[in-house]
């Protein structure tokens, strides 16, 4: 079993050069603003972002600033994507505590979210950093049209697997993508090789939120996040798009009613589960994590043997196997 500890350990210094420069870099003169920061920062996250920045940093050359502002980037535009994801999502808990929305309401989130943009545009600007902002900033267009996609999707229900890919490709491996490519551009990595190592990036992000949305569907789990909540907020993940598929129509329907009509009817929604676990879909969407993370290998393995290959193998195992 691969640990949090166990994936940080090769990159542990930077890692903590990065909490205190992170930190700083959220700092204001608006009294609110800091007192909403300061809690951010005090209830991280995993930080497989940063993580992942240094690891592809060091498979292809040596950890410097700009990697060490790389990294800040993209944990800066992470968090502001959480913070109104959860005002998009109207969830109230996040990393095991209260969501910004759910302590300081809806519009106080926004701005905070806003914030954090500025001050990563501020970040890559003063120091010209403009070639891995360029790669930051087409993550951040593509998780917007993910996001967009998604709701789109869950106003008609009428979502096919393709199209799920399609969503999760944009809203989450973009920026885990995006990880692997500012990195290695920032050790001074060829183009073919930031290529490559972004398409490991790109498949171990799709495996990333195929993980995320089983969390879901597992009542107490140890994500600090709501359960049961995609069904509510008509979220179609692979488990449900599978189910559908598969069902009988009588079913289907009663699925349907349920997702629009009844989506707080808790009874009905604990049938639906036993439905999808019926029809193999938890099942169906383990087997398409196992297939990503084949593919992310594979990528992989286009880079000589080498401790720091290791490395990022191991990162993509708990990636699957993590349980937060
Ligand atoms: C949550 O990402 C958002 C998704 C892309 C599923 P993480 O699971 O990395 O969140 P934190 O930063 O550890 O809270
Ligand atoms: C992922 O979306 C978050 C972003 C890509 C911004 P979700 O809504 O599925 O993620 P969680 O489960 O709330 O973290
Ligand atoms: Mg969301
Ligand atoms: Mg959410």
């Amino acid at each position: 079993m691969t640990t949090l500890n166990n994936i940080k350990a090769p990159v542990a210094d930077d890692m903590q050069r990065f909490e205190g420069s992170f930190r700083q870099s959220l700092k204001s003169k608006t009294p609110l603003l800091n007192r909403i920061t300061h809690y951010i920062v005090k209830r991280k996250g995993k930080q497989m972002r940063p993580i992942l920045v240094f690891l592809s940093a060091k498979l292809l050359g040596k950890i410097n600033e700009r990697t060490h502002r790389g990294a800040a980037l993209i944990e800066l535009m992470h968090t502001a994507s959480l913070v109104h994801d959860d005002v998009v999502d109207d969830a109230n808990l996040r990393r095991g505590f209260f969501s910004i929305n759910a302590l300081w309401k809806n519009k106080i989130a926004v701005l905070v979210g806003d914030f954090m943009l500025s001050r990563v545009l501020l970040l890559a600007v003063q120091h010209k950093d403009y070639d891995l902002l360029e790669l930051v900033s087409e993550a951040v267009e593509q998780m917007s049209e993910g996001e967009l996609l998604q709701i789109e999707k869950a106003r008609r229900l009428d979502i096919e697997e393709d199209i799920y890919f399609e969503i999760i490709r944009q809203k989450t491996a973009s920026l885990l993508k995006s990880c692997c490519a500012v990195g290695a551009a920032s050790a001074g990595a060829s183009k073919e090789q930031v290529e490559k190592l972004s398409e490991f990036g790109e498949y171990m992000g799709l495996a990333f939120q195929i993980k995320d949305d089983l969390f879901d569907y597992q009542q107490n789990n140890d994500t600090g996040k709501p359960s049961m909540l995609d069904i509510q907020e008509r979220k179609m993940t692979l488990p449900i798009i599978y189910t559908l598929k598969h069902c009988q129509s009588s079913e289907r329907r009663f699925i349907i009613a349920t997702i629009k009509s009844h989506n707080t009817d808790a009874e009905r929604i604990k049938k639906v589960i036993v439905l999808v676990h019926q029809y193999g879909g938890i099942d169906y969407a383990n087997e398409q994590l196992e297939h990503c993370r084949q593919k992310a290998l594979s990528c992989l393995h286009h880079f000589k043997a080498s401790d720091e290959r290791n490395h990022l193998e191991k990162y993509l195992s708990f990636v699957l196997e993590r349980k937060k």
